[in-house]
């Protein structure tokens, strides 16, 4: 695996690849890899001549009072799993050849931006699509991948990406889950066990809101609620930014049943924030 960290490069070893006819896979990451990233690597590997991943933990997508000085960092850990997962190039930047002195643009897709996790975390996906934009320019790639873990984040830079006329598929992979449901994170390092054990809620919940949805014991009017009221009897969570079902591609909440809909939670368990989603198809599960 070559290990790249100027953008200039980057963009040379890229362009010599695709003037060759290959296609890039690139997976954007800010390290503390988990197997949630390793599925991601590996779709690229599979749809792709050649995979990229990037790890910078980006300080433009977090808030003041946010965890950007303490977020998981281990190069090492992650340089040994991209080598064996078979990586072409691991694109390592570093914080001055990506904002450098005088730094001004930025990139912000509006609306969407401010709703769900926008709402709670000011300025956190223009800091996200900026990054991702540049990266874009930098690694030129074919295919991105990105997981649906980060719901919201897959469809602000899906419109980036139609709106700027940037001719790359977004690909979005499944969430990956650890044996109770928990959706895996970087974050998750930061809880002990039993604000981990606490955690399994966020899933449990997910899971019973579909069941009743799909069954038809609850209606969309009162999805929040009920929600609300389930995650409600956990002790340990300090505080719910959000639970309900929304819009797919608006991220508007629901007040009544469309076909595709997307149950989605914010919440603390100590200072830990974490979020979880899931996609509710109501015709493929009512097949009467
Ligand atoms: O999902 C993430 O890890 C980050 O938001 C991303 C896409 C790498 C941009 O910094």
């Amino acid at each position: 695996m070559e290990i790249i960290r100027v953008p200039r490069i980057m963009q040379d070893t890229s362009k010599t690849f695709l003037l060759h006819g290959k296609t890039i896979g690139f997976v954007p990451t800010m390290g503390a890899l988990h197997d949630g990233h390793l599925s991601l690597v590996r779709r690229a590997r599979e749809e792709n001549s050649i995979t990229v991943v990037s790890i910078f933990v980006n300080p433009a997508q977090f808030g003041a009072n946010e965890d950007f000085n303490i977020y998981p960092r281990d190069l090492e850990g992650d340089t040994e799993k991209l080598i064996k997962e078979k990586v072409d190039i691991l694109f390592l930047p570093d914080a001055s050849s990506i904002y450098p002195e005088g730094y001004l643009t930025y990139v912000n897709v509006e609306e969407l931006s401010e709703k769900l996790c926008g709402a709670f975390r000011p300025g956190h996906f223009r800091g996200v699509t900026t990054i991702v934009a540049k990266l874009f320019n930098i690694v030129k790639p074919t295919r991105a991948y990105f997981g649906q873990k980060d719901f919201q984040q897959s469809v602000i830079i899906s419109k980036m990406t139609y709106d700027l006329n940037m001719d790359i598929d977004i690909v979005v992979c499944p969430t990956v889950r650890d044996k109770d449901g928990l959706a895996m994170s970087s974050r998750n390092s930061y809880l002990d066990n039993s604000q981990r054990q606490a955690a399994t809620i966020i899933y449990k919940c997910l899971k019973e809101t579909s069941e009743s949805i799909k069954s038809g014991i609850i209606e969309i009017k009162n999805v929040k609620r009920f929600m609300l009221d389930f995650l409600r009897k956990e002790p340990l969570i300090s505080e719910i930014d959000y639970a309900g079902i929304y819009d797919i591609s608006s991220l508007e909440e629901l007040s009544a049943e469309k076909e595709n809909m997307l149950l989605a939670i914010a919440l603390r368990i100590g200072n830990t924030r974490l979020i979880d989603n899931m996609l509710i198809n109501i015709k493929e599960e009512r097949k009467y």
